[in-house]
């Protein structure tokens, strides 16, 4: 497995694979058995699976955790070579934002609410560093959690938008066997705090009950989890009930959904979401 830390040694890996088909797995390192689900996916589908690891500083906020993000790049680089990827592309900052940048890639209203709204900026972060690794790297196929289902949304909107023509998948969500949804920040948990954490996925799962037994009306699937989550030491910051391919919230019953929310656990903010009469491989 090759480790590159420069664009122009990327473009010649490209250059010289150019007919092969290529599956790219973008993350922030610390990699967990959520992003390894990714990789074994691209290597599944693909002649070569390529990695970045890369703390993408536009996407944080100033008040955000950018300095304290995990970071375990031997780590990874053994993960990613365990996993059968064919190359890491860990660059250094000065190489993604080098003097002088300034273009920004902006998302249109998909990236406005939920994440968007609770984290301003962030989108346009992900939407900027994503179309220079794709130009990069210019894979077939890019594949995303759908623990970040915005995010998916908005790249899948993006890649279509701006015509780059890489096939945004979504991937299920990896959880632990507790219901927890994997993620680098859980790392920043304590003991009672991870406790706390569950009553999120329990949440979202008693919303998935009530609607596997016909309940259609938003509001009963939001309340769900906030009712899970009261008194659990667990801060709700949004709990959304929305359409799955718009993220318009829904304010009538609908035959499909995705019940989604953020919280705050102690200092760490978790993200989770079900996805709701919608299979995953039908969002594209
Ligand atoms: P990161 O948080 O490292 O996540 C990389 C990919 O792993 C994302 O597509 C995310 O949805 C997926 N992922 C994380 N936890 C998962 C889980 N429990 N199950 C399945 N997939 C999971 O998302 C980013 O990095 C960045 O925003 C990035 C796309 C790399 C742009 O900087």
């Amino acid at each position: 497995m090759k480790v590159l830390r420069l664009v122009s040694d990327v473009r010649e890996f490209r250059i010289a694979s150019a007919t092969a088909s290529l599956g790219f797995v973008p993350t922030m390192g610390a990699l967990h058995e959520g992003h390894a689900s990714l990789i074994e996916r691209a290597v599944r589908d693909h002649d070569l699976a390529v990695v970045s690891i890369f703390v993408n500083p536009t996407q944080f906020g100033p008040h955000e955790d950018f300095a304290a993000y995990p970071r375990d790049e031997s780590a990874d680089i053994a993960a990613c070579e365990r996993l059968g990827a064919a190359m890491v592309f860990a660059p250094a900052a000065l190489e993604m934002y080098p003097p002088g940048d300034a273009t920004r890639v902006q998302p249109g209203a998909i990236a406005e609410r939920l994440e968007g709204a609770a984290r301003p900026g962030h989108f346009t972060g992900v939407a900027t560093i994503l179309t220079k690794l794709f130009s990069i790297v210019r894979p077939d196929a890019a594949y995303f959690g759908q623990k970040d289902f915005q995010q998916l949304r908005v790249v899948q909107t993006m890649s279509r938008d701006l015509r780059l023509g890489v096939r945004v998948v979504g991937c299920p969500i990896v959880r632990d066997p507790d219901g927890l949804a994997m993620s680098s920040r859980n790392r920043y948990l304590s003991t009672v705090d991870r406790r706390a954490a569950l009553a999120l996925s329990r949440g979202l799962f008693r919303a998935r009950e009530l609607w596997e037994g016909g309940a259609r009306e938003p509001d009963p699937l939001r309340n769900a989890v906030v009712r899970y989550t009261d008194g659990t030491g667990v801060s709700l910051e949004y709990v959304s009930a929305a359409d799955p391919l718009t993220l318009e919230e829904l304010v009538r019953p609908a035959e499909r959904a995705v019940v989604s929310l953020a919280a705050r656990v102690g200092k760490t903010r978790l993200i989770d979401n079900v996805l709701l009469g919608i299979r995953l491989e039908e969002i594209a």
